[in-house]
């Protein structure tokens, strides 16, 4: 409230919100030359909106009469964020108070401020269905879709309720800037709470020792996890060297396209040279790595990537960073489910970072992560400046200055509550469980795969995805996912390197997190081989029939009844599998 335009004296009394709705009575006493017990009329108005009646006592009539003689005062000022207008009647000469010692005056205010309260609190309350119908209904209808289709894309997964409820609260009301302790605003005392334990969590989910590392739980995503990474370490243009997109690496490592476009900000900002896997056999060649990392020597060289079916050598990138005195840095968004279930090698024996999204195999709210490491350097290294001169890691306050205030403001606390619920369930062996079922489902998809004499990106899988070629078959990767699509089925296109090593979008990318969430096993993954199969069946003949160009390709989709047919056993299929957070 701001009374600074207020009257001095002025005293307000008004009605809290359970007391009944307006008049409102302001007695006003004036000091100075009036006596204490003089009251004056005021009229209470929202600027040139209320009218507002002033009841005065004995002289109201009279006043009446002669409001035309009568001159207005205005006064403004703004009460619970309304601004208003004091507006005072004066009396005739004579009758004023002021000339003489009239009687004291209660004034009622009658107010529409009751009405304006409610009017303000009533859409507080309504449910989405009713305050938005048009967004509602948008959403049920993607909620149908999630529902009835295979969703085979490697990096998607279903939340599960509890992680949605959270997501959904009130802990979005709140900023929290900075870290727990250290708020820029008041009234963090729980918000600290909450972070404080996801941060416990989320080291216990991985094994990690609270002296040897620490977590920030901050970033909006994984991409912003990374960039912090790089902000915080580096200077603009020093260098860093990632898996190159089209192997498998994420634009976030810093991707430029052949033309020399830089795509990310990581590629804008720093000078970036990403290594590759060998295309005859799909494996990252670690050999050119160290040779080229030898001559470019990275400051930062990352592992990890979003399209790689097969273990990291994390030993071999350790020493690889050594020679040429890089920080290793591991982005383990894809397969951070699998190193928390010791279900793959960990990137944290070797790494001095790691970083993550949440909500991949994690299966936790959508956001990013950043691990680490402090207390003594374990190990020499090279890059002199991420150690103080007592041997120690000095990553964890660059890293989490470079978070918040480099580059995020608040913390979005509702999604930290949500990621320390998911860490909760990873460290069940029910998650575990999970885990080792998502693995069999690639074997088993793989298998099935192999059997139809479908050629997958290294032969095979040790993860949650497999690559499947679709070059033998003759068939685009954009082509067979527009036909997966309109059969309810989504997985996204990869690169394939040709046996020249020109590289074209052949192949798709397969991962098995979010339908085994749904609770599908090996066996239900047969099935999703059949159907994947059927679709490269019929893109085939569609390729045939229109062209392999995607403009002539989808005029032979339209009310295909070869479509048609696979849409419903799909849907079929799907609709078995109830879905986590909606199974009632
Ligand atoms: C390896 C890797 N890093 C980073 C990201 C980016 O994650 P986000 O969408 O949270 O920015 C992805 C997403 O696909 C990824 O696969």
């Amino acid at each position: 409230m701001d009374f600074s335009n207020a009257q001095p004296g002025l005293s307000l009394g008004f009605n809290t919100h359970a007391s009944p709705p307006s008049p409102i009575t302001f007695e006003t006493k004036f000091r100075g030359s009036l006596s204490s017990n003089t009251s004056v009329p005021f009229q209470l108005l929202e600027q040139n909106e209320e009218k507002i009646r002033v009841e005065n006592g004995d002289h109201q009539e009279e006043e009446e009469e002669e409001e035309e003689e009568e001159t207005e005062e205005d006064e403004k000022f703004s009460l619970l964020g309304h601004r208003l207008r004091l507006n005072m009647k004066r009396q005739r000469e004579g009758s004023l108070p002021f000339s003489g010692n009239p009687p004291a005056k209660c004034i009622v205010v009658e107010s529409c401020m009751e009405d304006r309260r409610k009017a303000v609190r009533a859409w507080g309350n309504e449910s989405l269905k009713v305050a938005d119908p048009e967004i509602h209904e948008i959403m049920e209808k993607e909620k149908q879709r999630q529902f009835k289709g295979i969703e085979l894309i490697a990096s998607e997964n279903y939340v599960c309720k509890a992680v949605m409820e959270a997501l959904g609260s009130h802990l979005t009301n709140k900023y929290s800037e900075g870290m727990p302790g250290a708020r820029y605003y008041t009234g963090n005392q729980h918000i600290d709470q909450i972070e404080l334990l996801c941060c416990q969590r989320a080291l216990a989910a991985f094994d990690l020792d609270s002296e040897r590392w620490g977590v920030n739980v901050q970033p909006y995503s994984c991409t912003s996890a990374n960039f912090a990474v790089f902000t915080g370490l580096l200077q603009p243009k020093d260098r860093i060297m990632g898996l190159d997109s089209p192997s498998g690496g994420h634009l976030s490592h810093g991707y430029y396209t052949p033309s020399g476009k830089k795509v990310s900000a990581a590629s804008i900002f720093f000078e970036s040279l990403p290594y590759k896997v060998n295309p005859q056999t799909g494996y990252i060649d670690y050999d050119k790595l160290e040779e080229k990392a030898l001559d470019f020597r990275p400051k930062i060289l990352i592992c990890g990537g979003s399209s790689y079916p097969r273990e990291w050598d994390y030993a071999r990138f350790r020493q690889v960073a050594d020679k040429c005195g890089a920080v290793l840095m591991c982005d383990m968004a894809h397969i951070s489910g699998l190193v928390a279930a010791k279900e793959c090698a960990s990137p944290f024996d070797y790494c001095d970072v790691v970083t993550s999204t949440t909500h991949k195999s994690l299966r936790g709210p959508r956001g990013g992560i950043i691990f680490y490491r402090k207390g003594t350097k374990s190990r020499k290294q090279g890059f002199p400046t991420h150690g103080d001169s007592n041997g120690h890691y000095d990553l964890e306050e660059k890293i989490n200055f470079a978070v918040f205030p480099s580059l995020q403001g608040g913390p979005h606390n509702n999604h930290i509550a949500a990621l320390a619920i998911a860490f909760k369930q990873v460290a069940t062996p029910e998650y575990k469980a999970y885990m080792q079922q998502v693995k069999r489902n690639a074997q088993a998809l793989a298998s099935a795969l192999l059997r139809r004499k479908c050629r997958l990106v290294t032969g095979g899988t040790d993860n949650h995805l497999l690559l499947w070629d679709l070059t033998a078959f003759g068939l685009t990767g954009k082509n067979f996912e527009k036909v997966c699509e309109m059969c309810q089925i989504t997985l996204n296109i990869c690169a394939i390197f040709g046996d020249t090593g020109a590289i074209s979008h052949g192949g798709v990318r397969i991962g098995t997190p979010a339908m085994t969430s749904r609770g599908c096993l090996e066996a239900d993954f047969e099935t999703i081989a059949d159907f994947l199969y059927r679709a490269a069946h019929i893109t085939g003949l569609v390729q045939r029939d229109y062209g392999k160009q995607l403009k002539d390709f989808v005029k032979g989709l339209q009310n295909n009844k070869d479509i048609l047919e696979l849409r419903n056993r799909v849907e079929m299929f799907a609709s078995q599998f109830a879905m986590p957070g909606f199974d009632s």
